[in-house]
């Protein structure tokens, strides 16, 4: 088993470097965190950086995930090595351009790009972003899954992942206290499907509302509040067609609540994501889109697709 302990950062490539920096400094209200060649870093809480956006595919996405130390990374590699995952470990230049100690890099079984990373650097200075979005960290992604039935057994089996809660086929994990520290969303690719950074309240949520729409930003779906989470949120849309979310309120489930716990099943439908009664303009959160890859995803469970790895 392999545990993970946070959620660290998220790499996106980009055609327009610049735009894609303006927008996360201007818009989303990240902290710039330095350059190198063809890429930007991003700060979203102490941390030294929680997003990077990088020169070329758009399409290419790379999340990463903390482990406890090296041999902690060295046994994780060796796991995955046996399940045929293709790791590729970290080279020093790689480690340098990540801002960590050691990392090594594999695809799940949907293809994501996934890293695994050892003491990634912090940072003693202050979170101060330019725009008072009112960001308190990057929390959590929604990651797109071709087989939510197989990846969900991966990322459980495989890895510490916990299900909180279910809306369709899709699970909303765990790995710490947080109600979710990924959600996978059936699709017909990979890729990261959202990026969520947490938000301090109501106001912060209220504001960026009409901030986003006077800036001609598309708002994706809310301001609303999930059922599963609790949280209030709101989605729109960034640079390459990624979607975005602010929330605050996420449920934790503490240590002592981990044995009793039951993951809720939530139908497919806008209601299970919002109890307020927005509808999703989001084509993973859509109810006819989203239903049908419920249906092909459950009809291929009953054919006995329930490996991990
Ligand atoms: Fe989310």
């Amino acid at each position: 088993m392999i545990l993970l302990r946070d959620i660290r950062y998220v790499r996106l490539g980009t055609r327009d470097l610049d735009a894609a920096a303006r927008f996360a400094r201007d818009i989303l209200g990240l902290e710039s965190a330095g350059c190198d060649t063809g890429a930007r870093y991003f700060r979203s809480d102490s941390r030294d950086h929680t997003l990077v956006y990088l020169q070329g595919d758009p399409q290419e996405h790379a999340t990463a995930f903390e482990v406890e130390n090296r041999e902690a990374l060295h046994a994780a590699g060796e796991v995955l090595e046996s399940l045929k995952r293709d790791v590729k470990w970290g080279t020093k230049t790689g480690a340098e351009q990540r801002r960590v100690e050691s990392y090594l890099a594999f695809k799940d079984p949907s293809g994501n790009n996934i890293e695994l990373v050892v003491r990634p650097h912090h940072s003693g200075r202050e979170y101060f972003p330019q725009r008072a979005a009112g960001i308190t960290g990057f929390s959590h992604i929604g990651l797109r899954t071709t087989d939510p039935v197989r990846d969900e057994a991966f990322w459980t089996q495989v890895m510490n992942a916990r299900v909180s809660d279910r809306i369709g086929a899709a699970p909303l994990l765990r790995i710490d206290e947080v109600h979710h520290r990924m959600a996978l969303f059936p699709s017909s690719y990979p890729g990261v499907q959202h990026v969520n950074h947490q938000v301090r309240g109501i106001d912060d949520i209220m504001r960026s509302y009409y901030f986003l729409k006077e800036q001609g930003v598309k708002i994706g779906f809310g301001p609303g509040r999930h059922p599963t989470s609790g949280a209030i949120f709101l989605y729109f849309e960034g640079p390459d067609g990624m979607v975005y979310e602010y929330s605050s309120g996420v449920r934790l489930i503490k240590p002592e609540e981990e044995a009793s716990y039951r993951p809720r099943q939530f139908p497919f439908e806008p209601s299970s994501f919002c109890m307020w009664g927005s509808r999703p303009d989001i084509p993973e959160f859509r109810e006819t889109e989203g239903r049908a890859r419920y249906d092909k995803a459950f009809a291929a469970a009953g054919e006995g697709s329930r490996h991990a790895g």
